[in-house]
This record gives structure tokens, sequence and C-alpha cells, in this order.
């Protein structure tokens, strides 16, 4: 295979002004309508006015995206396969005619670009859906994400480009088309193979890519796509670390702020378009890989048949590698020789080897690489955790909540901070009361600050009432994304509690001076299947909080 194909130089729709103009423009746009963009739109006009999408000079209006809908191609025939549009709302929209021009900024005011409307029109999201995902059931996220867009209206018109979108983070490795094109131009590099990805490299997907451009005999250029979603940080330090594997002189890494659309073939197509844009001459991606293209190969041939001209790209799907441990190399499935012993690992086995702070094997991964994996999946010993005790007033929620965090600040190692019920309602909701509104944003203050110290590696102790189920579980769904969350339902009965009284409240309530009264005129909601239930009846303090300590331990929170 060494199909040599002369790379895209077309002019590039490069849509910015100039600096005289963008002076003009700043001062028109203060009299001019104004829309705010959403971080996705904002990411699909910085590539619209870099070029990326050449040689749109726009949005898109209705003639444009008819036609795109039903054959992938513009108005005038270019081969064009997802609409870009810009979506907005009725109330917008209906103080907007053609022929007037929108400011278009970024959430702080900042004007990016002007919009001269060519086009208002109201787009059936239905038969979008169906002919960009072959279906309209809402199960499917692109059609969920179509079909609940708030904004009903779309507008389409030519885009005059004022400012780049701001970005902070990992700016050496952001370029525009142009300046990838210069780059490749500058070094020499004539064939250059983009290799699409949405995960982190490792030995496998490193051997495969070396392979593929040193059977092209092309240079490499890594263009993961990026956006800003939590993972997008380490992600990137991911491929930073791996790129120190790869030959200095024929790789580069760049990356690519593209609004995914998940389209199947048509999103490959227009991935294809937009690296030909970049300058590329061939787009490559692992089959079958998360977040690749999940396209077989009969319709990636038949594609390749009607469109490679078109397109000027060669676009190769590779076949996964796995490791031959007779070897030591990766090769091909379909190339293992029959009875060699392969290993690989799929991502459920690599997350449960993090977790349990297990090894993992030279083979799979590069130390670099691997350090941030446990950076940012860390093991139960190394998370923050929340664990959030419930139960009624006068249930030792608090009086065990306090023995706990003694006994970890005996041991040291993380930060912990206490969030007890009464505490919290001093300082963090005292205008609140006790109905079940009310309740339920104490509930939630408490999740975000717990949330916060979790994610930042710490121990939360909370120990509110928390009686309502849907909260709780709001809060544990909060908290799990970033460490441990462990509900402890301290379980001692009314009857004991009410015996207790030790601030005597229950017997205020009984006598109707509190009203709504957990267990007397409110209501507790006795979490099922909480991670530990405590009965205090019969219970010393010390032996409660052991059993907390217990449990941690055994889930290897601590050692
Ligand atoms: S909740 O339901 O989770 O928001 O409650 P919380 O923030 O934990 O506050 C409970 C403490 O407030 C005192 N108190 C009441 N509790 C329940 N119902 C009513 N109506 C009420 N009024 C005041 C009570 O002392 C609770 O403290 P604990 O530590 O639970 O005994």
């Amino acid at each position: 295979m060494n199909d040599l194909i002369t790379p895209y130089g077309g002019e590039l729709a490069v849509l910015f002004a100039d600096e005289a103009r963008t002076a003009e423009l700043k001062e028109a746009a203060q009299a001019m309508p104004s829309c705010d963009l959403t971080p996705r739109q904002q990411a699909d006009l910085d590539l619209l006015m870099s070029g990326a999408y050449s040689p749109l000079p726009g949005y898109m209006g209705q003639a444009d995206y008819a036609r795109v809908l039903k054959e992938m191609r513009l108005a005038d025939g270019t081969l064009w396969p997802v609409p870009v549009t810009l979506d907005v709302g009725e109330a917008l929209a209906g103080k907007l005619a053609p022929g007037q021009s929108l400011a278009l900024r970024d959430l702080e005011g900042v004007l990016l670009a002007v919009l001269y409307i060519e086009d208002i029109w109201q787009p059936d999201r239905a038969a979008e859906a169906q002919a960009l995902y072959g279906t309209a059931d809402p199960g499917h996220p692109g059609v969920d994400r179509l079909l609940n867009k708030t904004q009903p209206m779309y507008l389409g018109g030519r885009v005059e480009g004022v400012e780049a979108v701001a970005r902070h983070s990992f700016t050496a490795l952001r370029h525009s088309p142009s300046e990838l094109r210069q780059q490749f131009a500058k070094r020499g590099w004539v064939q250059v193979a983009a290799f699409h990805t949405a995960e982190p490299i490792h030995g496998a997907q490193h051997k495969l890519t070396m392979r593929a451009v040193r059977e092209l005999g092309a240079n490499l250029l890594l263009h993961p796509m990026v956006d800003d979603e939590e993972d997008y940080y380490y992600r990137v330090r991911c491929y930073r670390g791996v790129l120190e594997q790869y030959p200095r002189q024929t790789t580069l890494l760049s990356l690519l702020s593209l609004p995914a659309r998940g389209a199947g073939l048509r999103e490959l197509l227009w991935h294809a378009v937009v690296r030909r844009n970049f300058g590329c001459s061939h787009l490559l991606w692992e089959a079958g890989a998360a977040g690749g293209y999940d396209i077989d190969s009969g319709a990636l041939q038949d594609a390749v048949g009607r469109y490679g001209d078109e397109l000027g790209m060669q676009l190769l799907a590779q076949e996964p590698l796995v490791y031959v441990e007779d070897s030591a190399d990766f090769l091909p499935v379909s190339e293992v020789p029959s009875g060699a012993r392969t290993l690989s690992m799929d991502p459920a086995e690599l997350r449960r080897r993090l977790r349990e702070d297990l090894e993992i094997p030279a083979w799979f991964s590069y130390p670099e690489v691997i350090a941030e994996l446990r950076a940012r999946y860390p093991s139960h010993s190394k998370q923050g955790f929340t664990l959030f005790f419930t139960g009624l007033s006068g249930s030792g929620k608090s009086t065990i909540a306090k023995a706990v965090v003694a006994k970890l600040l005996e041991l040291g190692g993380r930060p912990v901070s206490l969030l007890d019920g009464d505490v919290v309602r001093t300082n963090l909701s005292s205008e609140l009361g006790f109905s079940k509104e009310h309740r339920n944003i104490n509930i939630r203050r408490i999740g975000y600050v717990a949330s916060e110290i979790t994610k930042n590696g710490g121990i939360a102790i909370c120990a509110p009432i928390a009686p309502y189920t849907e909260l709780r579980r709001e809060v544990r769904q909060m908290i799990s994304q970033y460490g441990g969350f462990i509900e402890i339902h301290v379980a001692t009965s009314l009857e004991v509690c009410e015996g207790r009284d030790r601030k005597g409240l229950y017997a205020k309530a009984r006598a109707g001076i509190i009203k709504e009264f957990t267990g007397i005129s409110d209501p507790y909601e006795a979490p099922e299947n909480p991670e530990l239930r405590i009965d205090t009846d019969g219970l010393t303090v010390e032996e409660a909080a052991q059993r907390v300590f217990l449990y941690l331990e055994q889930q290897g929170y601590i050692a």
C-alpha cells in the first residue's frame, strides 16, 4: 500500500477580517443584536473562521442545509456531509430578519464574529435526525441532542471573523489549518497521515500508527479530538507523554476541538474534509475503537469508491493490534501465527487494575501514560471519599461522625472535613427551614461541598438527616464521579431517638410547637441499599465508629 496522493493545497476560506476592518466591526457591533454562543457553538464558529470548514463562507442557508441532508452536498454540488448552522431561540429569531447583522459573542460578551443573516427557518429536527443518524429514536445520543435543543430556529449567512475563541490550556498544541500547513511545509512534509482518536494512545495504538505511516511512507499527525470534558486535561497529558515514543522528525501532535455529531459515515467523511483542510493526505483510525468510527468495511469501501477522488484523502481503517507474548511485539489479529500466545486488556480490566492498585503490564502502555492513568483513576486508597451519614434526629449520626473524624485524623494522610447537620445549618444554610424544598436545597449544598472535597482527594463527612431518597441519590451521583460515596444509615429507631430526646425537640414536636419534625410530623425515607447500616441500640460510639473503619479497610480506602 503505497498510494501517494497530493495533499489538498486549495485555498482556505479563512473568514477573519483584517485589523482595520476588525476595528470597524467592533464599533458597528455595538448597535447590532447579539447572540451569546455556547461552548459547542463557539467551537464550530472557531473552525469556520479559521478555514477548517473550507469552503464554507459562513453558516449554511436553507438550500445548502436541505441538500446536505439529502445527498451530503452543498447546493453547488460540493461534497459536504453534515449541517453547519447556527441554532437560536425563538425570541431572538423573532427580532431578526434576512439582511440584518448579528454580533456573535462568547459567554463573557467578547465579540467573536459578525453574521450577515441570509436565512432564518425552523428546521424539522426529526427529519434531520433521520438523515444524520438513520433513526429518530431518542435513545440515540445524537438524536437526543438534536431533539432536545432548546433553540428551535436556524440562522444561515456569511460570517466575518473578529477574534479566535480564547483558549487557555495547551495553547502550544493548538493550530489553525494555515498554521499546520505552514508547519508541514517548513518540515518538508508532503504526505501527512492524521490519526483520529478520542482515547489515550497506548502501546497497541502507538505501534498501529507507526506501522501505518511506515507502510505509507508518510509523516504522522496525532490529531485527537478534544472538548472541554473532565477528561480533557488528563487525556492531553497522556498524548504529550506518548509523543516521546515517536520519532520527532516525522511526528506532530495537534489538538482538534471539533464538536462531534456522532453521525457514522457522514461523520467520517466530514472529519476527512476537515483534516484535508488542515493539510493532511490520509486519515487513519483504529477500527472498532471507542470514539472511532463504527462503519463496516463494505460501507467504507463503497464510500471510498464514491467519494475518494472528491475528498482528495485516503481513508484507512486500521485493524486493531494485539500483543504477541512470544515475539514481544504487537501484530494485527489476522497476522498472529497460529498457536502464538496473545495478550490484550479491555477497558473494564484496565479500570479494575487501576481501582485496585494492581500492576499495569509494561507491554500495555508507557510509564508516562500509566502515571497519568493512575492520577486520573486513583485506587480507593488514593481517592477522596465522602461518608454520608443519614438518620433521624438524635439517632447518633453526629456523635459517630465525630468519632470517625477523630480516628481518621489520627490515621493522617488525607484532609478531613466534617459537614455536620447543625453546623451546616448555622454556616451554609442559615436562611433555610425544614420544608421539603428547603431540606433539599440544604442537602444539595452539602453534596456540592462534599463533591469538591472528594474531587480534590479529601475526606468529607456529612451528617444531615437527609430524609428523601431522591436527594440522597442525586448527591451520590454528584460525588461518585469524583471518588467514593459511602452511605451510612444510622438506623436507630424512632422510639429510641424519642426516648433519648437530648435536645427536647421530640417533646416540642409532639406538643405541636415544632412543625414538620422528621419522624413525627414529617417523613423519613429509610435508605434501601446503604453501604452500611448501623443500629446504635446496644452499641457504644466506639463500636459504631469501628464498623465504619472496618468497611473502609475492607474496601481499600484506608490501609
Ligand atoms: S435535613 O432534613 O437534612 O435538612 O436536616 P438537617 O440539616 O440535618 O437538620 C437537622 C437538625 O435540625 C434540628 N431541627 C429539626 N430536625 C428535623 N425536623 C425539624 N423540623 C427540625 N427543626 C430543627 C435538629 O436538631 C436536627 O439535628 P440532629 O443533629 O439531626 O438532631
